[in-house]
């Protein structure tokens, strides 16, 4: 298939479009570069600089590529940012994929794989997480992505197109050949900045609250690595393919690791002794997310691989010990 991947130059986009070519289909990249890197992009993939929000970019890309389906990843995506900035985030995130469904209607592109999030449902009610649980976002970040969810359900039904919202729990990890991997600016996600300290670019590692109603008081999180992801968003370009049926997926392992199991991990696998220091709270964290993804495996067939905790962190360390300022080496 011809597959446009949107945001393919950021870390779980470009991982896709590495995993799209080893599946053999054309991959097409459209990427501002706002937060993603040229060098992530595989060299395969044909390139197009553009932003999302300009509708003459998007359709002279579908006039002169014949698209069959689209990943969308681009957005924003700090959570605190979308507390300070919510306009910033409605903007890119569900303006931007408005002007989108625009362009994709006009050239009767009819399939779309997208990224969504845990934080559609906020606080959740039960663990294991199901995709028929109640959503109530905490923060504008989750809002906008449970906005777009809604728009592609209305917008598929008026123009015959069919989607699929994947919502991914914590992603991490590497893909294995160590040339590409996660580099947020800035960074705010656990395994990265724990992985900072044996790199010696910070000196300990901050446990944002202690006093969850957890077994070791730290907060939960479904770790999911990189590479499954990739493999789920081919598997739902092939659904649509075969015909299925506009749906949403929650992608996770379905095992909840706290952040001092996760920092112990990170201490075996680099044999760094990697301080930690007790903080309070960060504002908005539920204290458990943990996906059932019982769903993606039952209709996408799809199955984690790399679900061990060290392999996934071993993954990530690979990638940061050899490039610890990210793309930007100097
Ligand atoms: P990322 O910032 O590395 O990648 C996003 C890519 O989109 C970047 O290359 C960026 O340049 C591009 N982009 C952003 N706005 C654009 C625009 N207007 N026009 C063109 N390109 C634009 O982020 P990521 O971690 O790879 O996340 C990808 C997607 O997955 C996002 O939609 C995010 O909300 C979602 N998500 C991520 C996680 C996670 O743990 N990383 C968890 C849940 C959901
Ligand atoms: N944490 C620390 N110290 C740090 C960084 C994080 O203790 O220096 C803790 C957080 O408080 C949280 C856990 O580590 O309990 C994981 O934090 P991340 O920032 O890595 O990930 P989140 O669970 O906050 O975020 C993930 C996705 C978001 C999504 C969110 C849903 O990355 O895209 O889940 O709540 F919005």
């Amino acid at each position: 298939m011809n597959i446009l991947v949107l945001g393919g130059a950021g870390y779980i986009g470009s991982h896709t479009a590495k995993e799209l070519i080893k599946a053999g289909h054309n991959t097409i990249i459209a990427d501002s570069l706002v937060t993603g890197y040229k060098n992530a992009i595989p060299e395969q993939a044909k390139f197009y600089k553009g932003d999302l929000r300009d509708f003459d970019f998007l359709d002279n890309l579908f006039s002169s590529e014949k698209i069959d389906a689209v990943i969308h990843f681009a957005a924003f995506s700090l959570v605190g940012e979308s507390v300070t900035d919510p306009l910033k985030y409605y903007d890119n995130n569900l303006c931007g994929t408005k002007v989108l469904l625009d362009a994709m209607v006009k050239h009767g592109i009819d399939k779309i794989v997208f990224s969504s999030t845990a934080a559609t449902y906020g606080e959740p009610e039960n663990i294991p997480i199901l995709e028929s649980d109640k959503t109530c976002p905490t923060n504008p970040y989750g809002e906008t992505k449970l906005a777009m969810e809604k728009m592609f359900k209305w917008t598929a039904a008026a123009h015959g197109m069919r989607y699929v919202s994947l919502r991914y729990f914590n992603a991490c990890g590497a893909d294995e050949s160590g040339e590409i991997g996660e580099a947020h600016n800035p960074e705010s996600h656990l395994i990265p900045l724990i992985l900072q300290v044996p790199n010696g670019k910070r000196e300990y590692i901050s446990i944002f609250g202690t006093d969850y109603d957890t077994p070791d008081g730290t907060c939960i999180r479904d770790y999911i690595h990189v590479t499954d992801l990739a493999q789920a968003h081919i598997l739902a370009v092939e659904y649509l393919a075969k015909g299925g049926e506009s749906d949403i997926f929650n992608l996770g392992n379905g095992v909840g690791y706290s952040v001092r199991e996760v920092i112990e991990t990170a201490r075996e696998v680099t044999g760094h002794p990697i301080p930690a220091v007790e903080m309070s709270r960060r504002a908005g964290d539920p204290a458990r997310l943990v996906a059932s993804s019982e769903k993606a495996r039952s209709i996408l067939g799809w199955k984690p691989v790399h679900d061990s905790l060290s392999e996934i962190i071993a993954s990530a360390w690979k990638w940061h010990k050899n490039h610890p300022n990210g793309y930007n080496e100097k």
